[in-house]
């Protein structure tokens, strides 16, 4: 291939970025690298899944009950191993570890941040050859060193120092925001690097997707259920009836509501009023990126960047896109509350 425009690689971006604070050591800097390094590397077996035998499950199941994928196990591995030895990392929540890794090497303790993350979302697609994704939420410590670091990780998105997702999809591309704005770039597989591909991402003017497993209907609240039969309507002034897709990878849905303009949605049940999706390297990370990029984020009825997290792992009904669209959404959960 050869590029015929000038390229931008995802780490002369950030470090362009950081000449425009000179307070700036370039801590951020190599931690969003060392992000972008183990991606790679989770990228190269999810290629390569359908050749070795690393398809399966592995004869364990994670905290919440859910039968782990060897991949699962794989991405883990990496992006903990690359944040340790990193060093501006020191400590990690992640979906598949109860506790905090909090990391005492000579590497790590003095790192400056900590990193929640899901380090692959939508595992149960991967054997049918389906997007998935990885989902990042980097904090700045807010401790000392010695203290309780659980408390640097139960910080309210709003405290987010920069979130972003890499999604293994038809292309591999690596999304953040640091609060300016939302940047994609795509992985050339050829040489290895992100290459800037979709500058300042902004969710469309409007939209007509919605995204849900409808397959829970009966245990929805009834707001939900009614802005399910609103987007079903037929009434040409808004466009409607919306068109309706999920993948079940909430990183692969999201992006591609940001892209084309919708609405994604994970309610609370009556089997699971939090519904399923966890707050700290779930929801809160791609609220903000959907704010970042012109959006909203919501539970139903309060902002999903305000709210204070109580546990690692603990969920929220979560609505997220394109801002009118959750804006009716949360308009129908109050009116039927
Ligand atoms: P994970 O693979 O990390 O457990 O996440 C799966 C999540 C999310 O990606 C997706 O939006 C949701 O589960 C799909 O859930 P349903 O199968 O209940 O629709
Ligand atoms: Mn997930
Ligand atoms: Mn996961």
């Amino acid at each position: 291939m050869i590029y015929r425009n000038k390229i931008t690689t995802l780490t002369e971006f950030v470090i362009q970025r950081q000449a425009e604070y000179p307070q700036a050591k370039g801590a951020f800097t190599r931690l969003l690298n060392d992000i972008a390094t183990a991606a790679k590397i989770v990228n190269r077996e999810i290629n390569a899944a359908g050749l070795v035998d690393i398809l399966g499950t592995v004869e364990k199941r994670n905290i919440h009950g859910e039968t782990q994928k060897k991949l699962d196990v794989y991405a883990n591995e990496i992006f903990i191993n690359t944040l340790k030895g990193g060093g501006e990392c020191c400590a990690i929540a992640s979906e598949e570890n109860e506790k905090v890794i909090s990391f005492s090497n000579e590497f790590s303790e003095m790192g400056r941040y900590v990193v929640a993350m899901d380090p692959l979302d939508g595992s149960s697609n991967i054997e049918a050859n389906v997007s998935i994704g990885t989902i990042f939420s980097i904090y700045k410590r807010v401790s000392e060193a010695g203290s309780a670091i659980q408390t640097d990780l139960l910080q309210p998105g709003i405290r987010l120092a920069a979130a972003g997702y890499v999604i293994y999809g038809s292309s591999t591309m690596l999304v953040y925001s640091t609060g300016e704005g939302v940047n994609g770039f795509t992985l050339d597989p050829s040489v290895g690097i992100f290459c800037l591909s979709h500058p300042n991402m902004r969710f469309p003017e409007t939209g007509r997707i919605y995204s849900i497993n409808e397959g829970n209907y009966s245990y929805f609240p009834e707001g939900v259920k009614k802005y399910i039969k609103y987007c079903q309507e037929n009434d040409a002034s808004t466009n409607r009836p919306y068109t309706s897709r999920y993948i079940g990878s909430l990183v692969a849905d999201f992006h591609r509501n940001l892209i084309n303009g919708g609405i994604f949605l994970y309610p609370g049940t009556t089997k699971q009023p939090n519904g399923k999706l966890r707050l700290l390297y779930e929801c809160s990370p791609i609220a903000y990126l959907a704010e970042q990029a012109g959006g909203k984020a919501s539970n139903g009825f309060d902002r999903i960047l305000e709210i204070e997290p109580n546990t690692l792992h603990q969920r929220s009904p979560f609505f997220v896109g394109l801002r009118s669209m959750v804006e009716t959404l949360e308009s129908f959960m109050r009116q039927n509350h």
